[in-house]
Formats: C-alpha cells, sequence, structure tokens
C-alpha cells in the first residue's frame, strides 16, 4: 500500500491511497494536508492505513508537528487513525463540533478534543479553517465540513465520492460520477435538509472541492454543489 502526495491548493496536500478491490475500477481513500503554523490534517484515513499515510506526512513535514486533526464524521475511513496520530504527535489535537464531541469524540479521543461551533474559525498561521455543521450531510448525525478561507478549499469530505483513480484534480465534471458512486453504495442520509445544506456550501464561492474518494476538483465548483443539491431534491421527490 503506498500513498501519493499532489498539492491541490498552496500549501494544501492530496494524500491518496488506491484500494483496487474496494469498488469496481478501484477507489481511493484521500486525506488533505494543510501546511500551515498549525498544521491540520483533514481525515486520518483507517488504522491499518496508519503506516502509509503517516509515511506521505513526513515527506512534506515532521509528523510531530501537526496540531490538528479534523474529519468529515464517525468512520473508520475518516478516524479510525486518529489516536495513532495523537500518539505521533505530542500537540495533536482533534478539533470537531461541539455535538460530534459530546456524543463521540470525548470518550473515543485518547486526548480531549476541541469543540467548535457552528462557524468558528480556527487560525492555522497562515491558512484559516472554517468548521460548519452540516448535520446528516452526507450521513451521519455529528457531519461536519471544513472551508479553508484563503485558498477558498472546501473539505467536504464524502460529498462527491465517485470510485476508480483519477487525476487528483480534475477538470472534468464531477456530478456524474458522484450521482453514479451514489447509485452504486447508497451512502447519502437524503432529508428535507440535503439540498439546502448543499446549496449554502455553494453559497461560499469555492474555489476547490477537496473531494475523499475520487478526484478534487477546482472548476466550477459552485455549480457542482447547486447540481448535486438539484439531484438530491429530485431523488427525494419520488421517495
Ligand atoms: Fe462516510
Ligand atoms: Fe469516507
Amino acid at each position: 500500500m503506498s500513498t501519493r502526495t499532489h498539492e491541490i491548493a498552496d500549501r494544501i496536500f492530496r494524500l491518496s491511497t488506491l484500494v483496487p478491490e474496494a469498488a469496481p475500477g478501484g477507489f481511493t481513500f484521500n486525506q488533505f494536508l494543510v501546511l500551515a503554523d498549525e498544521p491540520l490534517l483533514f481525515h486520518t484515513g483507517p488504522r491499518a492505513m496508519f503506516p502509509a499515510v503517516s509515511e506521505a506526512i513526513a515527506r512534506l513535514m515532521p509528523l510531530e508537528r501537526l496540531r490538528w486533526i479534523a474529519f468529515g464524521h464517525l468512520e473508520s475511513d475518516e478516524c479510525g487513525a486518529m489516536n495513532a496520530f495523537l500518539a505521533a504527535a505530542p500537540h495533536a489535537q482533534v478539533a470537531h463540533g461541539a455535538l460530534g464531541c459530546m456524543v463521540s469524540l470525548d470518550d473515543l479521543c485518547d486526548r480531549a478534543p476541541r469543540r467548535l461551533a457552528d462557524g468558528e474559525v480556527i487560525d492555522l498561521g497562515g491558512k484559516r479553517v472554517r468548521h460548519l455543521d452540516t448535520p446528516h450531510v452526507p450521513h451521519n448525525w455529528e457531519a461536519r465540513v471544513l472551508f479553508e478561507e484563503t485558498t477558498g478549499t472546501l473539505f467536504c469530505g464524502d460529498l462527491f465520492t465517485h470510485t476508480g483513480d483519477g487525476p487528483a484534480l480534475t477538470d472534468s465534471d464531477i456530478v456524474g460520477p458522484a450521482l453514479a458512486g451514489e447509485d452504486l453504495f447508497h451512502y447519502s442520509a437524503l432529508s428535507p435538509q440535503t439540498s439546502a445544506t448543499l446549496r449554502a456550501l455553494a453559497k461560499l464561492e469555492p474555489r476547490t472541492l477537496a473531494v475523499m474518494h475520487g478526484s478534487s476538483s477546482a472548476v466550477r465548483c459552485g455549480e457542482s454543489l447547486e447540481r448535486l443539491a438539484d439531484a438530491y431534491a429530485a431523488r427525494l421527490s419520488t421517495c
């Protein structure tokens, strides 16, 4: 298992590990490293990927400098290795929404997490990340996204999940592949809030969509979020 690195925005690196057997055409598990005075990792990967992901980080910076660990929600690919990273980086701390901390992370983290209010910003020193609660979008009560304001990068987790081993950044449409991914995995918790949440994210006018499974996108980002919202609204209307 090897993890590739690619800079998708200024000092924001995608770490990508392909698991060929996870889906037809293969399936990528991506983490994102924000290089700043206080470096932040978005997604840890599952515990089994810790050796490969930590080795990839070490190619970019000393692992022990890691200050923040963040992720979209509680699942093993999002945060399975969080305690391994807490052990490897003595000043690191998990940062998540207050609800996720209360329900799960206060208990699961080996060091106490930082509780974030909806809209709260962490100034990383050279980068600024805004925490946004997105309950049940795409799934899980404690779901959230993170928006890096200096580059306009939206760390959107499982949103736009698609299969294959495409480029780190693609100019191609990602909405069609995302809907094919939805048809394959049925991973989204469709609710009346789904489309409204996606439209609110579009209003951020992100310049890069950092996608956890598949290629990231730096073109027509707001339009892609609106089109995804339209598609989920149509699906909900037929339920
Ligand atoms: Fe997930
Ligand atoms: Fe995921």
